[in-house]
């Protein structure tokens, strides 16, 4: 099936010009797209310092703009000084004190709208409550909070004080929480008593304190917001509610002004071994990206309300809510719920209510929102909009023209946007006045933004549909920095594979005949469950701690609303498996490591199929899980009767 789906990707001739419409108003109109395009053709380095000294305000300007001596350990701006919070705040005050920055929509639908005025003052009071609770410049602070502002607010606080946050989407369970607070070895944890999703109860400060229970010792203080109202216990010496902690707290806090090289944040991803990476961003090049791609990508002006509806969770959240929206002075849509909460219309009844104009999402939210039917965006006027955007996984062209036609109305141009937690903003992409658009294309990338994709041996692939490596030939100021306390592992993740200065992205792609990029997939062992990385050997890993779990491989197959769906192949160390212990099993993962991790099916089997060498032959069980017929030669393997095991207990 996904070979099928690159098919019809690759027949794709559908093309979408820049509705005339939409060039008209654009704030970025298409000659100061070509012009971009040029500068940085032109001066790679010279454009970005350009960009830098535009869009940000310096407190102490800088004066080498890269600095690549140390490859692929690249540094930007150096010798600048900034504050991402004051870029964020500040400086707005004096001109758009009084607009709204936030508007923020609850589970059940409450409303609230927070000036940047407002906004400033709360990060500020904040910020002062995390100094007096002991954090400081360069210490690690955990935010295990909900889709809510004082998420944002945190973020922000740590970063006016020049903390570095590590946010924990609220979905991941203790054993992920406690193992990202020990690998960064976190002094503070930020976090509420729950909150609802959906109408359900996330039990936010229970995981939080099993967490606690079995590691994370270096926690000293933990700061709960009160938000569901639930019981929750509190540790004298250790918890502070949000409220006391900011009580009496000044709304004043100078930002801290650190070096553009300082660490903003860290977050946590999954790559192709059992141990997520930290993911660690800077503060000048990171805050100049996420600027940068709001303003081209999305046309983010001052009269746009801009509704990203990631979890702040997510490094889409971190910079196209809690940075890029704020840094570019805009006001945003934030929301704690679901989609389909209280009924499948809840996006597009907010879009009208908000009045949305860029709104960005998931192509797994557009599929199952889909599914329910076109009735529910019928429902809603969605004349407001004017740029649609999706970010995750790829797009299947029949939910491209459902995006483009229910919901743009034929007259949004559609931004697929490529890129990674590891990119920390927009890489190739549209720009919606400028860029033609296809059904299931990234298109090109960015200016500024030097992506090719390679043969195994490092030749350019020319070749129109020819398949490779995805690679980026030029450091970019938004680049991760390394992983946090592994350079090694950074070293050899992103720019083992040819050499020093040309970084491997993870993924496969190929271009068409106008040179239009389309990802194909991930290259490693990594899958993509509703837009969610995820290792297949951390779910390995949670297998094998089960007490009746021997060996365990686990694939992904196609699903038509997730995009791809966990199957795993269990060997039990004794007994047969039943529908019982395959549920146990089911919800065991979904405890070790959170809801998105839960197989799709566990399949028993006496073993698993292995080279004689002893290797887990992964694409043949892939093969197996989608039912598909098996064209590989199995001659080589060390066991196969299993094959026929394996198949024949396929459900
Ligand atoms: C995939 C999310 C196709 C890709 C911002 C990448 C995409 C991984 C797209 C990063 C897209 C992201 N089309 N595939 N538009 N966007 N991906 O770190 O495999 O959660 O490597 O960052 O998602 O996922 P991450």
């Amino acid at each position: 099936m996904a070979d099928s789906k690159i098919e019809s990707v690759l027949r794709e001739d559908r093309v979408f010009e820049p509705p005339q419409a939409f060039v008209e108003q654009a704030k970025l109109k298409p000659a100061d797209v070509e012009a971009l395009y040029q500068a940085a053709q032109d001066d790679h380095e010279g454009f970005w310092a350009e960009r830098a000294r535009e869009h940000i305000d310096w407190h102490k300007p800088f004066t080498q703009t890269l600095d690549s001596a140390n490859a692929p350990f690249f540094k930007w701006f150096t010798d600048g000084e900034l504050n991402v919070s004051y870029n964020c705040l500040d400086r707005h005050l004096d001109t758009k004190g009084d607009k709204t920055a936030i508007i923020f929509e609850s589970d059940d639908g409450e409303v609230e709208h927070i000036s940047y005025r407002e906004l400033h003052a709360r990060v500020c009071r904040f910020a002062n409550a995390l100094k007096a609770n002991g954090l400081g410049k360069g210490d690690r602070a955990v935010i295990y909070l909900p889709n809510v502002p004082q998420a944002a607010i945190a973020m922000l606080a740590c970063a006016r004080i020049g903390a570095i946050h590590s946010v924990v989407f609220g979905g991941f369970s203790a054993p992920s929480l406690r193992d990202r607070i020990d690998d960064a070895e976190a002094k503070m944890l930020i976090t509420a008593d729950g909150n609802y999703r959906g109408g359900k109860l996330i039990p936010l400060k229970d995981v939080a304190d099993k967490a606690l229970s079995q590691g994370g010792a270096s926690i000293e203080k933990v700061i709960v917001l009160k938000r569901s109202g639930t019981d929750v216990a509190m540790t004298s010496g250790r918890d502070i509610w949000w409220h006391d902690a900011i009580d009496g707290q000044s709304d004043d806090c100078p930002p801290e002004w650190v070096n553009a090289e300082h660490p903003l944040f860290i977050l946590y991803t999954s790559g192709s071994t059992g141990k997520p990476k930290g993911i660690q961003h800077s503060t000048g090049g990171y805050l100049l990206g996420a600027i940068c791609t709001c303003r081209w990508v999305f046309d983010l002006s001052d009269d746009d309300v801009f509704w990203c509806t990631a979890d702040v969770g997510w490094i889409t959240g971190h910079t196209y809510i809690a940075y890029g929206p704020t840094a570019c002075g805009a006001t945003q849509v934030m929301f704690e719920g679901v989609p389909t909460y209280p009924e499948p219309d809840r996006f597009w009844k907010m879009v009208d209510t908000h009045q949305v104009t860029i709104f960005y999402t998931a192509p797994t939210a557009i599929r199952a929102l889909m599914k329910h039917g076109d009735e529910y965006p019928q429902r809603h006027a969605l004349d407001s909009l004017k740029v649609l955007g999706t970010v995750g996984e790829p797009i299947n062209p029949e939910a491209w023209m459902w995006y483009r036609k229910m919901i743009g109305h034929d007259r949004c141009p559609i931004v697929d946007t490529w890129w990674q937690t590891e990119t920390g903003g927009h890489m190739i992409t549209p720009i919606p006045s400028y860029t033609p658009t296809k059904p299931g294309s990234v298109t090109r990338a960015l200016p500024g933004i030097d992506a090719d994709i390679l043969d195994e041996a490092g030749k350019p692939v020319t070749d129109a549909g020819a398949g490779g490596v995805l690679v980026i030939k030029k450091p970019w100021p938004y680049m991760l920095r390394t992983i946090w306390g592994d350079p090694e592992r950074y070293k050899e993740t992103y720019f083992g594979m040819y050499d020093a200065h040309t970084y491997v992205a993870g993924d496969s792609a190929q271009r068409d005949e106008q040179g239009n990029f389309r990802i194909l997939g991930r290259i490693d062992d990594v899958v993509n469950i509703s837009g969610h990385r995820l290792g297949t050997m951390e779910v390995e890993s949670a297998l094998v701690a089960h007490a009746e779990v021997a060996e365990a491989a686990v694939v992904s197959r196609p699903h038509e609303v997730k995009g791809e769906a966990i199957v795993a192949f269990v060997i039990l160390k004794s007994g047969e498996g039943n529908d019982e212990l395959a549920s146990d099993l089911r919800n065991w993962v979904a405890e070790q490591l959170g809801a998105i991790a839960k197989p799709e099916e566990i399949r028993f089997a006496d073993g698993l199929p292995k080279t004689r060498s002893g290797k887990i032959m992964r694409r043949l069980l892939r093969t197996v899980a989608r039912g598909d017929e098996v064209t590989q030669d199995v001659s080589t393997l060390e066991n196969p009767q299993i094959l026929e095991q394996l198949q024949a207990r396929g459900s």
